[in-house]
């Protein structure tokens, strides 16, 4: 400034933050988001409530596409660096780095509901309150989006963890507090998470609390349905027709339901790949999960419109139990191999509930097809990934061959008792269906 010249005022609100100011902190809520993504994956093979495995991707994926919008956003701001460090946000990254190491189940939804979520929607909040419409708009507009979708799961978990404290003992109950009180005080140790940089906080206070995650080969399942390995007699029996009409419709819609295995082995692979492969990876595997929920409610929604309740339902686990102590690009391969090996018959499938006037059936299938389109492209796209990562990795087909082999001798293992067990369950949910029938109305 020269001394004696006049200049117009530039001291306005909306220029209390420069370009690289506002991108250091949207850096930082991705690297916020990023593990709770990968935690949220993980832990869904650990979680027995059906409505929970089916929600919790839906959640991960929104946060995965916030976190798209960060990082995409940052290299907007800071062209042309492709640069993305965690540096000085590790003092809060690391706190949410905690979340997988919850001690149980319930402490790690309580942790989602009480201290991860809102500590996002807070940062979110703080940051469109004093955000440039004008210079940023393209952030106020995805960040508008996530505080919506934050304060929608923030709901949904709540009802989540009175669901799972249903039937935890006072100790789980009292750890989890413990656990949600140490994440808070850690938290707000650092200055908790906001446009601000972190300050040091030394040692976490969850170090004495943490238990170190393993991912889940046995799955948590809902015990208001039928437990079984095999969902249908066909899988074990040649003699049993995987059948038409009536039959169709309550076998696909069972297959639908019994994709919970797929939801599993969705977040299994998001999990055990989210460091190896880019970021990309992630993004895919979030929306690939979160397809695979839906089509398990799908059957769901299908089964309990028509009136079944879930203790007449079988839900089996024998795809997903066929790839247990597998390295986890087996577990890749079966969800690119099992869910669309079938692509072709959806189509033919849908034709046939068309003939019944099954409109729902047909309503699923066909959008089931589209979506099935997409993971093809996803399997082949992170098999070929990984094989180019790593060369001694056998390739598409060798897994595929695998997976195959493996599902081959688990059904092998079928018992007589597993036989009948599941005829008689197929049996009571055919005779139901025949009294509930209705004759076809021409539309
Ligand atoms: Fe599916
Ligand atoms: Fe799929």
């Amino acid at each position: 400034m020269t001394e004696g010249e006049r200049y117009l005022p530039g001291r306005q609100d909306r220029a209390q933050y420069m370009r690289l100011d506002v991108a250091r902190v949207l850096k930082r809520f991705h690297f916020c988001e990023r593990p709770l993504i990968i935690a949220q994956a993980g832990w869904l093979s650990s979680i027995a409530p059906i409505d929970i495995k089916i929600a919790l991707p839906r959640h991960f994926w929104q946060d995965a596409l916030t976190a798209d919008a960060l990082r995409t956003r940052v290299f907007e701001l800071r062209y042309p660096s492709r640069m993305l460090e965690v540096g000085e946000d590790e003092p809060v990254v690391s706190v949410f780095e905690d979340a997988i190491d919850a001690p149980s189940a319930l402490a790690f939804v309580r942790a989602l509901e009480a201290v991860y979520k809102p500590a996002l929607l807070h940062a979110y909040q703080t940051y469109l309150a004093m955000a440039d419409d004008i210079a940023d708009g393209p952030s106020v507009r995805f960040l508008r989006m996530a505080v919506q979708d934050k304060q929608e799961q923030i709901r949904e978990l709540g009802e989540f963890v009175q669901m799972i404290a249903a039937t935890a003992s006072d100790e789980e109950k009292q750890t989890a507090q413990a656990w949600v009180d140490a994440l808070r005080e850690s938290l707000e140790r650092i200055g908790g998470l906001g446009i601000a940089t972190p300050t040091a906080g030394g040692e976490r206070k969850t170090a004495s609390l943490r238990k170190p995650f393993h991912f889940a080969e046995v799955p948590a399942r809902d015990p208001r349905f039928h437990q079984v390995r095999f969902y249908w007699p066909n899988v074990v029996d040649a003699d049993f027709p995987y059948g038409d009409g009536l039959r169709l419709q309550l076998r696909s819609a069972v297959s639908h339901l019994n994709e919970v295995w797929a939801i599993e082995t969705g977040g299994a692979i998001l999990h055990a790949f989210a460091g190896d492969l880019d970021w990309e990876f992630i993004l895919d595997a979030a929306r690939w999960t979160y397809d695979e929920a839906r089509h398990t409610k799908m059957g769901l929604d299908r089964l309990t419109g028509w009136g079944y309740r879930p203790d007449e339902l079988p839900l089996g686990t024998y795809i997903f139990d066929s790839a247990r102590g597998e390295p986890p690009v087996t577990r890749l391969g079966m969800l690119h191999y099992f869910e669309t090996k079938n692509i072709g018959k959806k189509n033919d499938r849908a034709e046939a509930f068309a003939s019944y006037n099954d409109d729902v059936s047909r309503h699923d299938m066909e959008f089931d097809w589209a979506d099935e389109t997409i993971h093809a492209h996803y399997g082949a796209k992170w098999l070929r990934a990984l094989h180019q990562k790593y060369p001694s990795l056998p390739d598409r087909d060798s897994i595929h061959e695998r997976c195959d082999a493996l599902v081959n001798a688990l059904v092998e293992t079928a018992t007589d008792d597993e036989r009948r067990e599941i005829r008689q369950i197929a049996e009571a949910m055919i005779q139901k269906a025949e009294r509930l029938a209705q004759p076809a109305t021409g539309s």
